[in-house]
């Protein structure tokens, strides 16, 4: 029950940002616009799309939502440089409402050791960053970075001094995830104790999460008057994570009557939006993930059962479906025309350009030949394959592998590069699909180090389709790939050669 008092908490996700710098979640433009638009239809106020100054490839994001997505204010961070902040407002420029984040660390450790800059020099150089930031815009954020490690009073002061200049926003950071609840209601109540101009601005709260108190955190600063929650889908992020926006969300609005705040989030997008991430980005989300794991509503106890039956408040304190798990999900058929097809993949989530429908439609068709039911896990798979290798430079043709217990597979593997095609044969690898992989790599050139390998089923039955994802590892770089098929051998070759696409697309955007 949602109290009509309630302040409105602003809920600014960093999925694209902060989230994407988690090892092997990096995203390609695609599928960053793909997470773009269910943020929007998820009721984001704020998306934070990227760091525009770092590379060519986060620009291009950022410059790409701020054209097309509509709906929700679009950031871009920032540290306190005119060459960073510059280049930020050439990326935001097209948005409909923009904001630009700007950065600076406040901390003794990180004043001492990574800026060596005083006290002054931080003031001076977080008022300038914040003054040029608002020659472009009005909506101007400035976080001190490791906040929660500032002395207080030079935390007011820097504060107060970037409200002076024109924040409009002052996030406080818990960068290393080292704070309690108790620490965030002191800073939070603290800066608005002391800092005179502090009603100028909403305060912000953006938790990491390595001890796991992320959302305890922004919940406790929530409680103390921060207006804003910095948080990603799945609590995605660098280490152990940010504050996850299922929880943040779902916390304050079942305990409405405590914290007297809400969102303005559709919770019934929570599911959608966290399985659209997640197959986005491979990192998948442990079952009993609160909100958005598989079992966060499975009641196994009999007792539970029991009482559930008799009445669900007594084990339940939120309906699954408020946070959008549907009672089934096996959905379409060999019959369901083009617009059914179109109709599930915006249920779950996803913007399909013309195009993409046709090409999704098509292998739909194709699937449905081979298995009887397909359900959203089918659906999804299908659709991400078409978002990951939309472009790719290099794809599978054709292989064949013979092999047996003991034998050194013989392998022939045909891939198409623009318009030509590359064959290998070779005798090598210990197993069909390490040959496969060697003749990829002698194929393409890239010589990289596998660090994962794993093999699921995307849905349910012998004839469920195969969804392969590889980590692997290239002159330093994390890069992941994904395939899907329902002959398992095959979905491990896509899923390589996505790996290697990525790796070309990257290594080639550096140069
Ligand atoms: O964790 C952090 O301090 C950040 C800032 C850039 C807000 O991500
Ligand atoms: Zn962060």
């Amino acid at each position: 029950m949602t109290d009509r008092d309630s302040r409105k908490i602003v809920i600014f996700d960093t999925t694209l940002r902060d989230g994407e710098q988690s090892p092997g979640a990096s995203m390609n433009l695609a599928e960053k616009m793909e997470a773009a638009g269910a943020l929007v239809d998820l009721g984001v106020d704020v998306i934070e799309a990227g760091f525009p100054i770092v590379s060519q490839g986060d620009f291009d994001a950022v410059l790409e939502i701020s054209k097309n997505v509509r709906g929700s204010t679009i950031c871009g961070l920032a540290r306190c440089r005119e060459a960073d902040i510059d280049r930020a407002w050439e990326a935001l420029q097209h948005a409909e409402r923009a904001r630009i984040h700007v950065f600076l660390a406040t901390s003794a450790i990180h004043r001492e050791f990574k800026l060596k800059m005083d006290q002054e020099e931080i003031i001076r150089r977080a008022v300038e960053g914040v003054k040029r930031a608002a020659g472009y815009t009005a909506d101007i954020e400035f976080s001190p970075e490791d906040a929660s490690r500032t002395e207080a009073d030079f935390l007011c002061r820097v504060v107060e001094a970037a409200i002076g200049a024109g924040a409009t926003t002052v996030n406080i950071p818990d960068t290393v995830g080292y704070s309690t609840p108790t620490d965030m209601r002191r800073v939070i109540t603290t800066l608005r104790e002391r800092v005179p101009n502090i009603d100028k601005a909403v305060i912000s709260v953006h938790c990491h999460n390595d001890l796991g108190l992320a959302v305890a955190n922004s919940l406790a600063a929530v409680e103390s008057g921060a207006g804003q929650v910095e948080c990603t889908i799945n609590g995605l992020g660098e280490r152990a994570g940010n504050c996850s926006l299922e929880e943040i969300v779902m916390a304050l609005r079942t305990r409405n009557d405590h914290y007297k705040a809400d969102t303005g989030i559709v919770t019934k997008r929570l599911v959608p939006t966290s399985r659209l991430v997640a197959n986005i980005t491979g990192i998948q989300v442990q079952r009993n993930k609160a909100i958005v794991g598989r079992n966060a509503f499975a009641h196994e106890a009999g007792i539970h059962q029991d009482g559930m039956l008799k009445e669900r408040t007594t084990y339940e304190i939120m309906r699954p479906e408020d946070v959008g798990f549907a009672k089934t999900d096996l959905v379409l058929g060999k019959h369901s025309g083009r617009a059914a097809l179109a109709d599930r993949a915006k249920e779950m989530g996803y913007h399909l350009e013309h195009e993409q429908l046709d090409d999704v439609f098509r292998q739909f068709k194709q699937l449905a030949d081979k298995k009887k039911e397909i359900y959203d896990g089918d659906i999804a798979a299908l659709i991400e394959q078409q978002i990951h290798t939309g472009g790719e430079r290099w794809s599978l043709v054709s292989y064949h592998v013979v092999t047996g217990s003991d034998e050194t597979p013989d392998v022939t593997l045909t891939l198409a590069h623009g318009d030509e095609q590359f064959t290998k044969t070779m005798s090598a690898g210990d197993g069909p699909i390490d040959a496969i992989f060697l003749a990829v790599e002698e194929i393409t050139g890239y010589t990289v180090v596998c660090k994962d390998f794993n093999v699921h089923s995307v849905t349910v039955g012998k004839d469920a389709q195969g969804e392969v994802m590889v980590q692997v590892e290239y002159q330093d770089r994390l890069y992941r790939g994904r395939g899907i098929s329902t002959d398992s051998v095959e979905a491990s070759a896509k899923a390589f050669l996505n790996a290697i696409n990525r790796i070309a697309a990257s290594t080639t955007e550096a140069e």
